[in-house]
């Protein structure tokens, strides 16, 4: 259901803060009287200090932050690791502005643009890096001001259009999924994160009210889907159904397959890409991309000496994933799902170069 017309996003604006611009002021950036002020974005970033200290032996350089968001991580990086510089990507313009502002007291150290990550050798070539990064970042999924922030129409609980982009310069919108799928490719989507039981039937119920616009229009046709008893467990009856919807408006999944293994090429040798996934596809992919990297793709026999050539690309810094420590979950309950993993690069030897 991957839509071609989203492959890349084409805008790519300047980098530091701009005190001086003029002209229209990008979204998120509110224009009082010759000032620029950005509205408030607050995100508490999640497992800051396993960031921090996994990325302290990395060797010093350009460190990517494929998920800027309103720079949490970012300037906690710039601030702990004097040895780095960072590059901020993010897709939605309202966090590209608030991420600009936040790093502008670091200066040429920190360089934020509007671009969703699998561009993100193509923004690193542009900054007119030669050499390898080290370090890439994935805080994945959403930033808290997109959920709350009502009319981005991500959450249930407040009344918006069923929108859900991230980046609102994309063609389709949460509504245009609800009311223009077939049923069956809806039950499939609701099914694939964690439905089940239900999904056909929520997926019928949505076609029966079509045509639905508002988030309260979904949640409720979701609610009144599921049977009385079955709704009293697991939280809000839409949460996995909205979920389902805000990772197809946005291809999370097909984008972060396509941007772990840049990721991974893009690194130097010691470099360090970290993944925050929130959500078990994507730490799925995450876990995949990973294990490939330190295969090199071997396709011998498991347990016999590998004989196909295939050269590891990267170690496991620690085995499984890291989860956050129960005082920070008592803290932010938004990082209750967060699984850390981390892959160090090796730069395979050519024949020739031992
Ligand atoms: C969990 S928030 C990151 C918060 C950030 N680490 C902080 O400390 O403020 C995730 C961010 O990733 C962005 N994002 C999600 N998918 C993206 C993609 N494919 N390319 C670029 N940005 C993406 C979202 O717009 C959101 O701002």
């Amino acid at each position: 259901m991957r839509s071609s017309s989203t492959g890349s996003v084409e805008v790519s604006s300047s980098a530091h803060f701009q005190p001086g611009r003029t002209g229209n002021p990008p979204d998120g950036i509110l224009p009082v009287e010759g000032l620029r002020m950005v509205p408030p974005f607050t995100h508490e970033p999640v497992m800051a200090d396993e960031v921090l200290e996994l990325l302290g032996p990395v060797p010093a350089g350009l460190v990517v932050d494929a998920t800027v968001g309103g720079a949490g991580h970012a300037a906690a990086i710039l601030d702990a690791h004097p040895h780095l510089r960072l590059l901020g990507l993010d897709r939605d313009p309202v966090a590209v502005a608030a991420a600009r502002d936040r790093l502008a007291s670091f200066g040429p150290r920190a360089t934020v643009r509007h671009a969703r990550f699998d561009r993100l050798d193509r923004e690193v070539a542009a900054l007119g890096e030669t050499g390898r990064v080290s370090g890439v970042l994935f805080d994945l999924g959403v930033s808290s001001p997109q959920l709350d922030r009502g009319d981005r129409g991500f959450s249930y609980r407040q009344d918006a259009p069923l929108d859900m982009r991230m980046d609102p310069s994309t063609p389709r919108t949460a509504a245009d999924l609800v009311n223009d799928l077939p049923v069956g490719d809806l039950a499939r989507l609701f099914a694939a994160n964690g439905e089940g039981r239900f999904a056909l039937r929520i997926a019928r119920a949505v076609v029966k009210a079509r045509p639905l616009s508002t988030t309260t229009e979904l949640a409720d046709t979701v609610r009144d889907a599921i049977p009385a008893a079955a709704r009293r467990q697991g939280g809000h009856p839409a949460r996995r159904v909205f979920q389902a919807l805000r990772i197809e408006v946005n291809e999370e999944l097909d984008v972060l397959a396509d941007a772990l293994p840049l990721a991974i090429d893009t690194l130097g040798p010691a470099g360090r890409c970290l993944a925050i996934a929130y959500h078990s596809g994507e730490d799925r992919l995450v876990k995949a991309a990973f294990n490939r990297a330190v295969t090199g793709g071997c396709t011998c026999p498991p347990g016999l000496p590998c004989a196909c050539g295939a050269q590891p690309l990267g170690r496991l810094v620690f085995r499984g994933a890291r989860r956050p420590r129960p005082a920070e979950v008592e803290r932010n309950r938004r990082a209750e799902s967060a699984r850390l993993r981390v892959l160090e690069r090796i730069i395979p030897v050519q024949p020739g170069e031992a």
